[in-house]
C-alpha cells in the first residue's frame, strides 16, 4: 500500500469512480513499509448466520451521535459519560433490551479475534493492552477483547472522513452484509483503490489515519439492505470509574445540584 496522493480537500465529499482505479475482491492483507496495517478478508455465509440474524432484526434508531452523521444504527456495548444526557459510563440500552442480539454480536468478536490472531497478532498485542491499562473491567463485555463497543448501521453511504474517537493506533473493523444491492464500495481514495464490500467482508484498517468513505448505494431487489457492523473502542472509556462508583458519581452530582438550587 503506497500513498499515492493527498486528499484532505476531499473530506466531507461524496465518492466518486473518478477516486479510484482498482476495486479489491478477493483477500489480501495491507502492507504499509513493511508492516501489516490491515485487512481484507471474506467470512462464509455459515458462520455469519448468527450476526446476519441480528443484523436484520435489531431495531434501528435514527441518531446523529455516530462520526457526527446521521444514520440508522443499534447500539451494543460499553458507552462513556456524555454531559447532561447520559452523565455516567454504562452499557448501551439495547445491551438490555436485546440480550440475544447482544450476544451474537459479541459472540461474532470472538471470531474477530481469531483472525487478528492469525493475521495482525502484533496490532492485536498491542490494542489488547491498551485497553487493559486503561478501561476498567466492569465495561468490558468480553475480557479478553479489546473490542468494547459494536454499531449496526443500515443503509448508509458515508462520506470521506477520518474515524474519530477510538483509542490511538486501533483499527478500524467493518463486517458487511448485504442483499439486492449494488455500489457501497469503500474508497481510499490516498492510494486509488476501493474495497468491493461484497457480502460477508470483513475489512480491517487504520480509520484514524487514512481517508475513507462508501460509494452511493443502489438498490437492485425487491428487499435489498446493507448493513455494516462496526467494532471499536471509545477513548473516552477511559475515564470510567468502575460502575458503581460511576452511579454514586451521578448520585453525588445530583446532591451537589440540589444544594445548589436550594441556596438561590
Ligand atoms: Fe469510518
Amino acid at each position: 500500500m503506497i500513498q499515492i496522493k493527498k486528499c484532505d480537500e476531499l473530506l466531507k465529499k461524496t465518492p466518486s469512480k473518478s477516486d479510484y482505479s482498482e476495486v479489491i475482491s478477493e483477500d489480501c492483507v495491507f502492507y504499509k513499509e513493511g508492516k501489516a496495517v490491515g485487512l481484507y478478508i471474506r467470512l462464509s455465509k455459515k458462520e455469519l448466520l448468527g450476526i446476519r440474524k441480528a443484523a436484520l432484526t435489531t431495531k434501528l434508531q435514527k441518531s446523529s451521535r455516530t462520526r457526527g452523521l446521521p444514520t440508522q444504527s443499534s447500539v451494543f456495548g460499553s458507552l462513556p459519560r456524555i454531559a447532561r444526557r447520559n452523565d455516567f459510563c454504562r452499557y448501551s440500552a439495547k445491551t438490555k433490551e436485546e440480550r440475544e442480539n447482544n450476544d451474537l454480536i459479541f459472540g461474532f468478536s470472538k471470531r474477530l479475534l481469531e483472525i487478528y490472531q492469525e493475521h495482525l497478532p502484533s496490532n492485536l498485542e498491542r490494542d489488547k493492552q491498551v485497553i487493559d491499562e486503561s478501561v476498567e473491567m466492569d465495561y468490558r463485555i468480553q475480557k479478553d477483547s479489546p473490542f468494547l463497543t459494536a454499531n449496526i448501521n443500515v443503509n448508509h453511504a458515508i462520506k470521506y472522513h477520518r474515524d474519530t474517537g477510538n483509542f490511538k493506533g486501533n483499527l478500524s473493523n467493518v463486517l458487511i452484509l448485504r442483499h439486492g444491492i449494488a455500489g457501497g464500495e469503500l474508497v481510499f481514495p490516498e492510494y486509488g483503490f476501493a474495497l468491493s464490500q461484497d457480502d460477508g467482508f470483513l475489512a480491517i484498517f487504520d480509520g484514524q489515519t487514512e481517508i475513507h468513505g462508501v460509494m452511493p448505494i443502489i438498490k437492485t431487489d425487491d428487499n435489498p439492505y446493507r448493513a455494516s457492523i462496526v467494532y471499536y473502542s471509545l477513548e473516552q472509556m477511559k475515564h470510567c470509574y468502575p460502575y458503581k462508583e460511576e452511579v454514586e458519581r451521578l448520585q453525588q452530582k445530583a446532591t451537589e445540584r440540589a444544594i445548589k438550587r436550594k441556596d438561590h
